[in-house]
């Protein structure tokens, strides 16, 4: 198992964070944006790997306002040099524990149905489809809702 250390998200994290956040060619200033909100209002479930001191993965929860059981995951991403090496799969369940402790019962989140390694990464983690919506990102940007309860 890799020596991967997780940690609350600092601010010192947003350049790792806003690289990861833009990798795929998304405009960055919402990007930006995302990340300053988040870093303010998610405090517990912001969650930021470390592989020594060197930051390369990070993931973003919530939990749904009126249904404290429930949360969804908003991102996760891990640097392209470091992938497939289980860092992922650490974050994910150290977001999992984090929500556990803070009483939540069921965690779900949205992937496309063409991002094979997340769809591998949720599948290994115990996610489930719960429903697909078509276009609902847009045009040609389907998603898979997915759910895993927790016991
Ligand atoms: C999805 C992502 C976070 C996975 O992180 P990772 O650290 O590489 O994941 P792990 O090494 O923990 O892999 C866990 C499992 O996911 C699956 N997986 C990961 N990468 C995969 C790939 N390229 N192809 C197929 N399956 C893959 C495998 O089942 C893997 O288990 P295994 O290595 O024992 O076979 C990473 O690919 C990433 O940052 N992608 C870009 C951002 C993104 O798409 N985020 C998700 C948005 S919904």
């Amino acid at each position: 198992m890799i020596a991967v250390s997780i940690r609350q998200y600092k601010d010192d994290d947003f350049p790792l964070v806003l690289g990861l956040e833009t990798a795929g060619g998304h405009e960055p200033y919402r990007s930006a944006v995302f990340i300053r909100q988040m870093g303010v209002v998610c405090r517990n479930t912001f969650l930021v790997a470390l592989l020594d001191t060197e930051q390369v993965g990070y993931t973003v929860g919530v939990l749904v306002q009126g249904q404290p059981r429930e949360a969804w995951i908003l991102r996760i991403g891990v640097h392209e040099d470091q992938r497939r090496n289980g860092v992922g799969s650490i974050l994910l369940s150290e977001l999992l524990e984090v929500f556990c402790t803070l009483g939540v019962r069921t965690v779900r989140l949205t992937v496309s149905p063409w991002n094979v390694p997340a769809l591998g990464l949720y599948l290994k983690s115990g996610f489930k489809q719960e429903n697909y919506h078509e276009a609902y990102f847009g045009r040609d940007e389907d998603r898979i809702v997915m759910v895993k309860e927790m016991g």
